[in-house]
């Protein structure tokens, strides 16, 4: 994904990258330049990240998926001093998704058993994904209730696949699929740089790819 973010800001002739962070590099210095700040590390490099956001007041979007309920919370507490941007799926198809699955679930009224099957590349770590559990956390949501216990997820690991997610709404009487598809990753680092423009300007506050859509 830092490849990707970084080709598709190459493209783009108003943008310029303060910094590229790995294991041994100055964070704080990058930190220090940027406008804003992009991370899709993993869970751990988020930690640092989110001290140094607060520590320089800069906005951030994060698409790392797999935080704990303890790395979120940190998240929470940093988006009352600084701007961030969090979604476990930065497509645009993704957020419009998860918005029509929102009105099918409260349309459909009780009695539709859902399942949500998703299908990655075999050097994704987390399981279910993000997205799948996010897709998931919305139908409760639009149920009114947090239990999403009832839900059933399938997991595919295969090939380099970049990232398929189907939601089933099945009643004994009829079917609903609603279903998305990434044909290159690339889609993620455009929504990263969409949401980064979004976002720079804005109050503290914890936004999410809904909110760069449909506010
Ligand atoms: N929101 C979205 O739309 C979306 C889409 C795709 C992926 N993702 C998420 O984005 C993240 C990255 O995905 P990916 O496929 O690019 O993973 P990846 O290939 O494993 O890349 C992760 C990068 O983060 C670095 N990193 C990990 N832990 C670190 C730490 N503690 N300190 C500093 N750097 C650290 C890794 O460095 P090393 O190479 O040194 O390990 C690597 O460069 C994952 O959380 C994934 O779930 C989100």
């Amino acid at each position: 994904m830092g490849r990707a973010i970084a080709a598709s800001i190459e493209q783009q002739a108003d943008l310029d990258i303060a910094g590229i962070w790995s294991r041994d590099g100055n964070l704080d210095e990058i930190v220090a330049l940027a406008d804003v700040v992009i991370d899709f590390s993993l869970p751990e490099g988020t930690e640092q990240v989110l001290d140094a956001v607060v520590s320089y007041n800069k906005p951030l979007v994060c698409g790392v998926s797999g935080l704990t309920d303890a790395q979120m919370t940190t998240l929470e507490n940093a988006a009352r001093v600084v701007p961030v941007l969090y979604d476990r799926n930065m497509s645009l198809g993704v957020a419009v998704l998860e918005r029509v699955l929102r009105e099918a679930v409260v349309a459909l009224g009780p009695g539709f058993d859902v399942e949500i099957s998703e299908t990655h590349h075999v050097h994704k770590k987390d399981a279910p994904s993000g997205t799948a559990l996010k897709l998931g956390e919305a139908v409760a949501e639009a149920r009114g209730d947090s239990d999403t216990s009832a839900i059933r997820y399938e997991v595919e690991r295969r090939g380099e696949v970049p990232g398929d997610h189907e939601i089933t709404l099945r009643s004994p009487a009829e079917v609903l699929r609603l279903a998305h598809s990434v044909t290159t990753r690339q889609v993620f680092a455009d929504g990263a740089l969409r949401a980064a423009r979004w976002l720079v300007n804005r109050e503290a506050g914890l936004y999410s790819m809904a909110d760069v859509l449909f506010d």
